[in-house]
């Protein structure tokens, strides 16, 4: 296994519901890094709820803040893993940058199992809150296909239905 020098940043992307906060907490327990979740912490700066800002201010507005509070958390110092939304990588240049100052892991589900978790997680996600089930599915293919080729451009990607966390952990561990 090829090395690589330690990131100071390992960020984890992927769509709604791939489970990107659960991995990284574990994650950086395991690394012994802080753990951030990029929804969480727009939320505190901005001291309103996600879909409190799409409520009044849009989703345009959202990305743009999305960007701010990416690029401020890259100018930090420190070892973090960061939790970045489901969209992240597909707006501005935050796939460039992000690649730039860490090392990305996309975490893929099919579109059944996102729709199985999604379906009961669907009102505190502005994108989500208002579909029905079926809609639900529609959605999720067609979003899941635009993202996919932002997503494939991670340094790694893991097939979480078949990796277990545990198995991803060794393996950083090792090439780390
Ligand atoms: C979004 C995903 C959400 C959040 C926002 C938009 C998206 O994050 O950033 O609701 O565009 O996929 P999670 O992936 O953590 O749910």
């Amino acid at each position: 296994m090829r090395k690589v020098k330690s990131p100071d940043l390992v960020f984890l992307c992927g769509f709604m519901g791939s489970g990107k906060s659960s991995l990284g907490k574990s994650l950086a327990r395991a690394l012994n890094y802080d753990f951030i979740d990029l929804d969480h912490y727009i939320e505190s700066n901005e001291k309103r709820s996600l879909p409190e800002i799409f409520q009044s201010d849009g989703e345009q507005l959202f990305r743009k803040l999305e960007q701010k509070y990416l690029r401020e958390l890259l100018k930090q110092k420190g070892n973090k893993v960061i939790a970045l939304g489901g969209g992240t990588v597909c707006f501005f240049d935050n796939l460039e940058i992000i690649k730039e100052h860490g090392y990305l892991i996309y975490l893929r589900l099919p579109v059944k199992t996102l729709c199985q978790r999604l379906s009961k997680a669907r009102k505190e996600r502005p994108l989500l809150k208002d579909l029905s089930d079926k809609d639900l599915h529609v959605f999720v293919e067609d979003l899941l296909e635009k993202r996919k080729p932002f997503y494939e451009q991670a340094h790694r990607i893991v097939d979480s239905l078949v990796t277990k966390p545990e198995t991803l952990l060794n393996e950083l561990r090792k090439i780390f």
